[in-house]
């Protein structure tokens, strides 16, 4: 999936760069100073032609060497102030902007944790990857360079402009007939060099995509010989991004040949009439030459304001991609208002709870319904009406025909997914009204693709655990999940897991994530088919552990296989997108031509469909 929906329609550049002030406003003085010093500098570069006026109309004229000394000097001493000047301005702008780059940055990354599993499952990774890396760079080189360099440029602008008309405003306003031009194709460039810029950077995300992609599967491309196709694909996107940034550069060509020409042009027009004036006894020497040194001097400022703008809409549409992100809504942090629920049904619970604890009510769904965020409006929804009950510290395993939405059911206890309807409560409480962070205390889970992270294998583990669990549970829980073999790595728990934990095999890394969902021993655990790598034998160890730790713990269990299902006190069967029997697995393999033809592939009345529909 690519994400090249650019808007096509113009939009203000002025208005999304002003979006960045919250994070320029800590170092406003800082930019501010830098600003002053730099037009500072400028300035004092258009004094210059001044004292050249003076050196030719005076000591020069009147041929006196020690004036022309002292001019020089004067001269020299202008040109280190300008110097000393611009590098103090380099000087008081690098840190504040590394600070901002390095605050968006956090800001987003930040974000893109609190956002909702759906956003993620939307969005490609390159394009989040590259609005935090390219685009933040972007945005930090416009603010240290550009953003002062348009204040900058324009008031040197204004000020040599102001000088020329006093020089002599005959020849000052042959220098001005070509603004009205330039200011009007400057706002065609504007208006088409930001749509380019938009698709370009796009690109940029669109590559990063596959390049993530195909380091990531890896394995996949080298074991189907892929290597050829991904690159040729590879290779079509670079082309296609090499034309985009080829426009760029032509458009900026075109602007920068005209911001160039049109001046020299009145330059050239202003040279032939003041050499006439001069001529004629109408104007000094002097004067000639400051007014052509002045004109000369605003070369730069003038021809710059083309890249200027290049880079200013680089970095407006780097804004728009980086809010973009930042706009999307977080999930909200729980304590969310809910419609009054009714209250729990109390539960046929064989441990009645003591009048001071909270009601022990275990897992409760209640007519639920899920249809994912980007389905079809006219397709049926994943789940419909789902109520089960699983009690306090009882296992369920949750059977049913692979598609049938098991994974989906356990992501909604969480609340990675939210519910569509109905509502699902916690020993009695919803979980809407629960805060997030600590539902996920409550709730732990482990899910279908086991995955780790590039860390030691003790912090992988202790990902789940509380603040005051440390080596013991982290013992426990190996103990627990069996995977005892981290004990034969080269450091032990200390061991570095590879990327993805791809230095491990299958079932080792679906031990590691079972411990991590048992570290912090929860009250609540969904565990989705967490056993399928491992060997009947093993599993068989990890089951007899778990029923140690599960015995206080209400327990969630997807489960394919019959030797899973054994660990379970009941089962479920998901069917059609609804619970269609509970039972424990003696009764159902008797009463659910389905159930035992999912467990033994026998006593099938009829075909089973991928929704689990017996025909
Ligand atoms: N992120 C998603 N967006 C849209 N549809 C999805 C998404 N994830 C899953 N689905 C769809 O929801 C249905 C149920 O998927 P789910 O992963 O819950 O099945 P499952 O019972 O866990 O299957 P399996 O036994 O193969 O793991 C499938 O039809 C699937 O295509
Ligand atoms: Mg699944």
């Amino acid at each position: 999936m690519t994400r090249t929906d650019a808007p096509t329609k113009e939009r203000s550049a002025v208005r999304s760069l002003l979006r960045l002030w919250p994070y320029v406003r800590p170092v406003r003085t800082r930019l501010l100073c830098a600003a002053f010093v730099a037009v500072l500098a400028s300035c004092l570069g258009l004094v210059i032609p001044l004292v050249l006026k003076w050196i030719v109309d005076g000591p020069v004229a009147d041929r006196d060497p020690g004036g022309v000394w002292l001019g020089a000097l004067y001269l020299l001493l202008l040109g280190l102030t300008e110097a000393a000047l611009f590098g103090l301005r380099r000087w008081l702008v690098a840190r504040p902007l590394a600070g901002v780059e390095a605050a968006m940055r956090g800001d987003l990354y930040r974000h893109l944790q609190r956002l909702p599993v759906a956003f993620h499952d939307r969005w490609p990774s390159g394009q989040l990857l590259s609005r935090g890396t390219t685009d933040l760079m972007l945005l930090r080189m416009f603010l240290a360079f550009p953003l002062t360099f348009l204040l900058v440029n324009g008031v040197t602008i204004l000020v040599g402009f102001v000088i020329l008309l006093q020089q002599q405003w005959s020849l000052g306003l042959v220098l001005l007939a070509p603004v009205i031009p330039l200011v009007m194709l400057c706002h065609v460039f504007e208006s088409k060099y930001s749509l380019v810029a938009r698709r370009s950077q796009d690109q940029v995300g669109d590559l990063t995509t596959v390049v993530e992609e195909s380091v990531l599967g890896i394995r996949v491309i080298k074991g189907f010989g892929r290597h050829r196709s991904q690159a040729h694909a590879f290779r079509e996107l670079s082309l296609t991004l090499r034309g985009t940034e080829l426009t760029k550069a032509r458009l900026l060509a075109w602007i920068w040949a005209v911001i160039t020409a049109l001046p020299e042009l009145a330059v050239g027009a202003a040279l032939v009439l003041g050499t006439v004036q001069v001529a004629d006894g109408d104007l000094s020497a002097g004067t000639l030459v400051a007014f052509l040194s002045t004109a000369l001097a605003l070369r730069w400022p003038v021809e710059s304001i083309g890249f200027l703008l290049a880079v200013s809409q680089d970095a407006a549409t780097a804004t728009e991609r980086y809010f973009e992100v930042m706009d999307a809504r977080e999930e909200a942090q729980g304590d969310t208002p809910q419609p009054k629920s009714p209250p729990p049904t109390p539960a046929p619970s064989p441990s009645t709870p003591s009048p001071s604890a909270p009601p022990r009510d275990g897992i409760v769904f209640d007519g639920v319904e899920f249809r994912y965020p980007d389905a079809h409006d006219d397709a049926p929804p994943v789940l419909a009406h789902i109520d089960l009950h699983v009690r306090p510290g009882e296992t369920m395993a949750l059977v049913g025909a692979t598609g049938s939405g098991k994974t989906t059911l356990t992501t909604l206890v969480p609340r990675l997914h939210e519910v569509t309807g109905g509502r699902i409560t916690l020993d009695g409480q919803d979980i809407t009204a629960i805060p997030r962070e600590r539902l996920r205390e409550l709730v732990s889970v482990a899910f279908e693709e086991p995955t780790l992270f590039s860390a030691s294998v003790g912090e992988n583990v202790l990902m789940g655990a509380g603040d005051g669990d440390g080596e013991a549970a982290l013992g426990r829980a190996l103990d627990t999940a069996q995977a005892g073999f981290v004990h034969r790595l080269p450091q032990g728990t200390a061991t570095q897991v590879g990327e993805q934990g791809l230095s491990l095999s299958g079932g080792q890394r679906q031990r590691l994530a079972l411990a991590r969902a048992v570290v912090g021993r929860p009250r609540f655990l969904v565990l989705d088919d967490p056993l399928s790598a491992l060997d009947v034998h093993t599993e068989a160890l990890v089951e007899a552990a778990l029923r140690r730790v599960l015995a206080d713990t209400t327990a969630l269990v997807v489960a394919h296989r019959p030797s899973t299902v054994l660990l379970a006190d009941r089962v479920a069967l998901l069917s059609g997108g609804r619970i269609a029997a509970v039972g424990t697995h003696q009764e159902l393999l008797h009463s659910s031509d389905e159930y035992a033809w999912l467990m033994s592939g026998t006593r099938a009345s009829g075909a089973v469909s991928e929704k689990g529909d017996t025909a």
